[in-house]
């Protein structure tokens, strides 16, 4: 996720750009810059680390220019570096590109326009949109663009700047979000409404798949065929803070609805109908056959990835997996050797254990595959492979979107495992396949029901204690929702395998004491049920979780909250939604800061 900016006015544009910027900054911050017209070309100024960097690099000097384009970079190809910064440009310094989103297809795009003459100078997937437009570009900007997306798959917002129209910029959207700001004889155009509130509340909201230009006069839209749109300006009441949240009250209920989208992007270009392609992976088949065991090491809710990752791989690849929470790991003398695939998760690529683990596990000459959202962190430097999750910045403390996608990230490397070593047959694979694809819509579908979870919510407002029970991948899953509800509603929350409550913790089942049951594993769910009958004669109140169309278990619990039809493999990925909702809801409702709670942080780089 990154932060784009353009200005088009009377104004100097490099203050009001750096102060969009400013507002962004949650989108991403490894590295910006901006680009401005001057006589005799575009001045393009930028640099790796925070926005004052850049800040400080363009105080040295005033600048006249009342057009330019900026950008706030949260890296995905290409580690953070100054030539990895955006704007990026095209061979003659013609065209200046800033973009947010993912070029599925650059690498195609990249060959062919170097066979065709051109020069790269970053590792970024952005460079191709400027080399294209120089490529098509036959004296019209907008027709070069229009056909520059016509060759690009992915997702896209991206602003062009052009020494051939110094009164005009062009930009357009797909699955990136973008707007433009109207002033006047001004306009402003930017990734999202806090960039521009200083100067107006009057927005135009760019839809999928439309482009804008505009002069300091005027403003045009279309579509990418060139067909005209007439929009309707939206104004903006929200405060500057409510709109750095996207209108949500806190970052962890707008993180939790940017899931979608994030499982969308974590699966872009990973995936054909039958296959699953992971670029940045790198072993044979000799080599993925020669690993005797698998290690997956992670802390907080990455280790509860880790779980599913289990029960993936040893189904799918047939290997044995161990999995270990990473402060235990190095403690333990773990057995492992060059003939072990480790594979560490980590949110944030910087958590001390996680990376204590990935260096000990290399000392001992295991392989080692990182998941990680952030690129060019210590974990994603160090490892041999890297597998990134595309669900951008995550600030609230609680971690959700990077949870899920996190799954998705050991899903596709369950299913490159299990190609490797034909442990399947290729109809089952592409049944799994294309199951996957549907799943960021389905997590849409569970979202819509978020008025019923903030329901629900309310019998625990008052509780001290409570119960997540399920048996296999529910189980795992049940460990992330009572972590939820634990970090941010301060309840004191267990989960148990369903089979084990008998064993001990049924005594403390008394009338009324809370009980989440997840039943979404069609082959365990008898074994469930009679677990949740168990509960339910000590006078539990049971909330059951289970798939659409299991019509009977609502007999068995108090509510029962229905999820879309996946495979069973798939169904962790929706069922900790509503589970994160219901830690939000509770959380919220007693007035606990939910993005940060007492005592905890995003990011734990101590031992
Ligand atoms: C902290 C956070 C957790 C996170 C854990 C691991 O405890 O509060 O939300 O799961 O660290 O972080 P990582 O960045 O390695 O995934």
């Amino acid at each position: 996720m990154c932060g784009i900016v353009g200005y088009i006015g009377c104004k100097p544009a490099v203050p009001v750009l750096l102060e969009g910027l400013k507002k962004l900054e949650y989108r991403g911050y490894d590295s910006s810059g901006i680009a401005i017209l001057e006589e005799g070309g575009i001045r393009i100024t930028k640099s790796v680390g925070k926005l004052a960097v850049l800040q400080e690099k363009l105080a040295k000097r005033t600048f006249s220019s009342t057009i330019g384009i900026g950008h706030t970079r949260w890296a995905t190809h290409g580690r953070p570096s100054d030539i990895n910064a955006h704007p990026h440009m095209d061979c003659h310094g013609d065209f200046a590109v800033v973009h947010n989103g993912i070029i599925e297809n650059y690498l195609e795009l990249k060959e062919w326009l170097m066979a065709e003459g051109h020069c790269f100078r970053s590792e970024t997937d952005t460079e191709v949109l400027a080399h294209l437009v120089e490529h098509f570009y036959k004296g019209d900007l907008e027709e070069a663009v229009r056909k520059t997306l016509a060759k690009v798959v992915g997702s896209y917002a991206t602003v062009i700047l052009s020494y051939k129209h110094p009164d005009m910029l062009v930009a357009a959207r797909k699955d990136s979000p973008m707007i433009v700001g109207i002033g006047e004889n001004e306009y402003y155009i930017a990734s999202d409404i806090p960039a521009v509130l200083n100067h107006t509340r009057n927005t135009y909201i760019l839809e999928d798949e439309e482009m804008v230009t505009v002069t300091a006069q005027s403003v045009k839209f279309c579509d990418f065929q060139g067909k005209r749109r007439d929009k309707i300006i939206f104004e903006v009441t929200w405060d500057p803070i409510a709109a750095e949240k996207g209108g949500y009250e806190h970052f962890m209920l707008k993180e939790i609805f940017e899931q979608p989208k994030a499982l969308k992007d974590t699966l872009a270009g990973r995936l054909t109908a039958d296959k699953v392609i992971l670029q940045e992976v790198d072993l044979t088949p000799a080599e993925v056959a020669a690993f005797n065991k698998v290690a997956i090491v992670a802390c907080g809710t990455a280790y509860h990835a880790g779980l599913i990752g289990r029960g993936l791989i040893e189904h799918w690849a047939k290997i044995p997996v161990e999995v270990d929470i990473a402060s235990e790991f190095r403690y333990r003398s773990p057995l492992i050797d060059e003939k072990t695939l480790v594979i560490v998760i980590s949110q944030s690529g910087e958590t001390a254990d996680t990376l204590a683990a990935l260096r000990e596990s290399k000392k001992k000459g295991a392989r080692v595959v990182a998941i990680t959202n952030v690129v060019g962190s210590s974990v994603a430097r160090e490892a041999h492979d890297v597998i990134h999750t595309w669900a951008g910045p995550e600030i609230a403390v609680a971690s959700t979107k990077a949870y899920t996608t996190q799954i998705e990230a050991i899903v596709l490397l369950a299913l490159y495992l299990t190609q490797a070593k034909q442990t399947m047959s290729q109809e089952w694979i592409t049944e799994i396949i294309s199951e996957l694809k549907m799943i960021p819509d389905k997590a849409e579908e569970v979202l819509k029901q978020a008025g019923r979870v903030q329901e629900l919510a309310k019998y625990f407002e008052h509780v001290e204690n409570a119960f997540f029970i399920g048996r296999g991948l529910d189980w795992a899953v049940a460990q992330e929702g009572s972590l939820k509800l634990k970090e941010i509603s301060y309840i004191h929350a267990e989960a148990y395998a369903a089979g084990e409550l008998k064993h001990g913790t049924l005594a403390l089942i008394t009338e009324g004491t809370p009980v989440i049951a997840l039943a979404t594993q069609r082959d365990l769910y008898d074994k469930t049920l009679s677990n949740v009958k168990e509960v339910k004669a000590r006078d539990a109140r049971v909330i059951g979780f289970t798939f659409e169309g299991n019509h009977g278990f609502d007999k068995s619990v108090d509510e029962v909250f229905y999820l879309p039809l996946t495979a069973n493999e798939l169904s962790p990925i929706l069922t900790v939604i509503p589970l994160q909702l219901l830690a939000y809801y509770v959380s919220a409702a007693r007035g606990n800061d939910v993005d940060k709670p007492r005592n905890l942080a995003k990011s734990v780089t101590v031992e």
